[in-house]
């Protein structure tokens, strides 16, 4: 639980896997918040996705990549996000928005939310146009073909969809995950 004083934000997400468009949304939220939670959804979430990495070692990954932000934790998600999010002491969830194709889906989300718990807010971030085309379902595309992931993912998420790639383990060595 968060200090009366304190203002914290969630940042929801599956980060299947954290993109570099998802860490100048992190970035900039530390910058305007006290604290930021990533939620991480379970591997079960979505029926409808087979996920590449598990709950863990997406955790792990955005750990190494938000290493440098001292005010920004990684927890998994559980239950509804409005009730994560007011657990936590927090007020306000964060979204990023890309494209006007994002806008539908997250309204619906947002008011849902604010039907659900009306003292949680959500603010979105515009996405910064450099990265407003890129997806974590367009990254995996991109790695299962093999396409270059640089400038997409941070360097260790490149690293781990290799291995990934090769059957081998994700993060070997960093403890992490
Ligand atoms: O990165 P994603 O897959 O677009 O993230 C979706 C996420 C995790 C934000 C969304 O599925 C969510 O909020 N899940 C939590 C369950 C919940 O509260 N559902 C009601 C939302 S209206």
């Amino acid at each position: 639980m968060a200090a009366p004083d304190q203002r914290v934000a969630v940042y929801p997400g599956s980060f299947d896997p954290v993109t570099v468009g998802h860490l100048d949304i992190v970035e900039r939220g530390a910058a305007l918040f006290d604290r930021i939670i990533i939620a991480v959804a379970p591997d079960s979430s979505n029926p409808d996705k087979r996920p590449l990495f598990t709950t863990e070692e997406r955790m792990g990954l955005l750990r190494g990549a938000c290493a440098h932000l001292p005010n920004v934790s990684i927890e998994p998600l559980q239950g509804l996000l409005v009730d994560f999010t007011a657990a936590r002491g927090a007020r306000v969830i964060i979204k990023g928005l890309r494209a006007v194709s994002d806008f539908e889906y997250e309204l619906a989300m947002a008011l849902m939310n604010r039907r659900l718990r009306p003292e949680v807010d959500t603010l979105y971030l515009m996405a910064s146009a450099e990265h407003s085309f890129i997806s974590s379902s367009l990254v995996r595309e991109v790695a299962r073909l093999g396409g270059s992931l640089a400038g997409l993912v941070p360097p260790l998420v490149a690293q781990a969809m290799a291995s990934r790639r090769e059957g081998e383990p994700v993060l070997r060595g960093s403890g992490t995950v």
